[in-house]
């Protein structure tokens, strides 16, 4: 896919902005606070309905106002147009319309504008915990397979089910696993078998390209290995039987904790930099390069399990890598993708050779006071 434009109504600090942007590169060039994150931002929730900064519609609003519209224009394979449009109101809603008829359910949506955003937050990924290791994974399992993002909504579903009886029974004292917990569970362990199959296969899968983007972007004479810790750590075939019996197992502690204490939401994906845990021992060097071949992973990854291409959103990306780097990796993408990166600095633009007369991009400048 490619945004051909943009046009955002109370949007955060825009009023009403519009935008065109060129089928390849695109450079976002503006002071802090101008906006530059703010436009990735609406292209994301036009391709998931969703932003990546938050999950409070009310938040994007700008202050003054009670509501907001992102409309966008796309271009897909074979030409096809998609008109998108999210319009969030505090009192109605949020409602997305796809060339005008409105979207009954998200999970239409996701997959048909497939995205790879790199944003400061992302450095969670690498330095956090196991919460935005496992959203990186699931984002990017979710835009391959809808599926997946089925199960695992059906998964989060019966989850909160389950951990609402628990508080319930906590306050009756009851400890006894009856049927109709074991109904809950069941439907639960069909919904964690799939999202465990997959887990399993996308680690076998992932961690080649992982590996061949973190050598192509880095000086680094150390192996890069993504691994899962499973929480429910059993063969394929005796998953189902093994988790049931694990949340009766624990049924009584669950009801004292009042949560599950097991299962795939529990799952950790830890990066190995050497023998290391990144997490533990990577300098801030290390942290950056890895983040980016982990995005870099992604968009190949996606763009190889699915036809439309995937458009890149790298927020800041010009602090992330050195020079060559930075050149190498605008210049592989934008042959084959549409790629928008953001920056503050207009001196390194030029350095680095991007210039307003070259046909092949465009550099789109913001000021504060236009938006
Ligand atoms: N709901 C809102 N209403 C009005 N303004 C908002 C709202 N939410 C955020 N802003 C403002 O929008 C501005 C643009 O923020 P944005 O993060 O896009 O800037 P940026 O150009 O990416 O800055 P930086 O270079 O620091 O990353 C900020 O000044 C922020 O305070
Ligand atoms: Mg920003």
């Amino acid at each position: 896919m490619v945004i051909k434009n943009l046009r955002l109504v109370n949007f955060r600090n825009y009023l009403t902005a519009n935008f065109t942007f060129h089928p390849q590169l695109n450079l976002i060039l503006g002071e802090n606070g101008s906006g530059k994150t703010k436009v990735l931002e609406a292209i994301q929730i036009l391709a998931l309905s969703k932003s990546f900064r938050t999950n409070v519609d009310a938040d994007i609003v700008n202050h003054n106002e009670s509501y907001y519209q992102v409309f966008g224009e796309f271009e897909g394979i074979g030409e096809s147009e998609v008109n998108l449009n999210v319009n969030f109101s505090k009192n109605d809603g949020k409602k997305v319309f796809i060339n005008k008829y409105p979207l009954k359910k998200r999970t239409e949506m996701v997959g048909k504008i497939p995205t790879v955003i790199l944003s400061p937050d992302n450095q969670n990924i690498t330095g956090g915990g196991p919460a935005g290791r496992r959203d990186f994974l699931n984002r990017i399992l979710s835009q391959i397979d809808r599926e997946y993002f089925k199960q695992l909504i059906e998964y989060r579903t019966r989850l909160l089910q389950r951990n609402s009886i628990l508080v319930s029974y906590k306050q009756k004292r009851k400890t006894k696993y009856d049927a109709y917990v074991e109904a809950n569970d069941e439907l639960l362990t069909k919904a964690a078998e799939y999202l465990q199959r997959i887990r399993f296969r996308f680690i076998e899968d992932f961690n080649p390209v992982f590996q061949h983007n973190f050598e192509k972007i880095s000086h680094i004479q150390k192996l890069v290995i993504l691994k899962m810790q499973f929480n429910v750590n059993t063969d394929d075939a005796d998953f189902g039987k093994t988790f049931l019996r694990k949340l009766r197992d624990r049924f009584p502690k669950d009801v004292e904790f009042g949560r599950t204490t097991c299962g795939p939401h529990l799952d950790n994906l830890i990066v190995l930099l050497g023998d290391k845990e990144i997490r533990q021992v990577g300098s801030q060097g290390e942290h950056k390069v890895v983040l980016v071949a982990l995005k870099m992973a992604e968009g190949q990854f996606i763009q190889n399990r699915q036809p439309e291409s995937v458009i890149f959103l790298l927020d800041d990306l010009f602090a992330l890598l050195d020079e060559r780097h930075c050149l190498k990796i605008v210049d592989e993408i934008s042959r084959k993708n549409q790629i928008f990166v953001t920056t503050t600095d207009a001196g390194l633009l030029k350095k680095y050779g991007f210039d307003e007369s070259n046909p092949e991009m465009k550099i789109i400048h913001l000021s504060k006071e236009e938006s």
